[in-house]
């Protein structure tokens, strides 16, 4: 039973009225906001990671510059969401500290390793099309800080998608044999992690049903990860690359592929932070967060000074 001012927030929901910051909102609501976008924002800066790990080593200038501007842009899709979440009452201190000591969510395809050149291109591929099929439909959801932050984000995924397949286009069609071999090994490695990215199966998708009623989620993750597979085969037919699954299989009557069993066992390993790359990402990701500690002092001294003059 919905109380009186929750059946009125629902009917707002219903009626598309976006929901705002100082907006009266059900504490579940909130919780479950704050969960997500917060996830989200740390995904977007642990995903920095993987990809940094190439800068040094990218092949020419141009490449370097590209990845480059993309691994910055993920920044600032971090900066943004830890600001859309800050405006539901959480700090960035408690979303980092939960970050950091291992109690917060970031998503799973972050802690794969990447171990060839052809692993930047698979993850703007298929990580960053898989994030713009995930999100797309969030610039539409209820909460109106989010949706804003999700329009811009998805303007540069497509970039971000765009630079991957032009570099696999550049290696699977331009390029030696020795490289076309790179890509399929990078694709065995990345095609599964990439499917899990969108969560359970709906049956086992334990938020899913309230978010989907708050229009949190407009999809289900089995509807999401249907549409990337029916994007993705064709687009590997064209790099001439073959998606490892042997269940793969054009359903005429479905009007969509079928495809394998993903393994959850992996999946759940992975998120318990048993992923082969788990404890070295947050590793990492402290000693950023000691190395910077300087830089907040700095900013907290600059801050109070300036404060200190104004007073005067
Ligand atoms: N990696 C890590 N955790 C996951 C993943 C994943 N790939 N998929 C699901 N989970 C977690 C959920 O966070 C949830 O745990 P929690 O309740 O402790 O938070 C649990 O598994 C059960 O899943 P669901 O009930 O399906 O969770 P939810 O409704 O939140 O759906 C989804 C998961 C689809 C990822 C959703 O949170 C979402 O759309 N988030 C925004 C997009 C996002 O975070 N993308 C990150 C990767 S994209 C990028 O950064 C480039």
């Amino acid at each position: 039973e919905l109380s009186g001012p929750e059946q009125a927030f629902q009917q707002r929901v219903d009626d598309g009225v976006r929901i705002e910051p100082k907006d009266w909102m059900p504490q579940a609501y909130r919780k479950t906001l704050v969960r997500q976008i917060s996830q989200h924002a740390h995904s977007e800066i642990v995903g920095m990671l993987p990809e940094g790990n190439w800068l040094t080593r990218a092949p020419t200038l141009k490449r370097k510059a590209i990845l480059q501007a993309k691994i910055q842009d993920e920044a600032g899709h971090g900066l943004y969401l830890y600001s859309a979440a800050e405006t539901l009452g959480v700090s960035r201190e408690e979303m980092v500290d939960d970050l950091l000591s291992g109690k917060a969510k970031y998503s799973t395809i972050f802690n794969y390793p990447t171990l060839t050149w052809a692993d930047i291109g698979m993850i703007g591929w298929l990580v960053d099309g898989s994030a713009i099929i995930n999100q797309i439909p969030l610039c539409r959801c209820s909460y109106g800080p989010y949706a804003r932050a999700m329009v811009r984000v998805c303007k540069e995924e497509s970039f971000h998608q765009r630079q991957g397949y032009d570099l696999l286009i550049q290696m699977c069609r331009h390029g030696t044999p020795e490289q076309k071999a790179m890509c399929q090994d990078a694709l065995n490695r990345w095609w599964w992690p990439s499917l899990m990215m969108f969560g359970p199966p709906d049956a086992a998708s334990t938020n899913s049903a309230q978010s989907m009623q708050w229009r949190i989620k407009l999809f289900s993750n089995d509807e999401l990860r249907q549409k990337m597979v029916d994007q993705s085969v064709p687009q590997a037919e064209y790099l001439g690359l073959t998606v490892p699954d042997p269940d793969l299989k054009w359903n005429e009557a479905r009007g969509h592929y079928d495809f394998g069993e993903i393994d959850w066992d992996e999946f759940h390993a992975v998120i318990k932070g048993n992923g082969p790359c788990n404890r070295e990402r947050l590793q990492a990701r402290r000693d950023a967060h000691e190395a910077g500690a300087w830089v907040r002092e700095a900013f907290s001294a600059h801050a109070a000074k300036q404060a200190a003059r104004r007073k005067v």
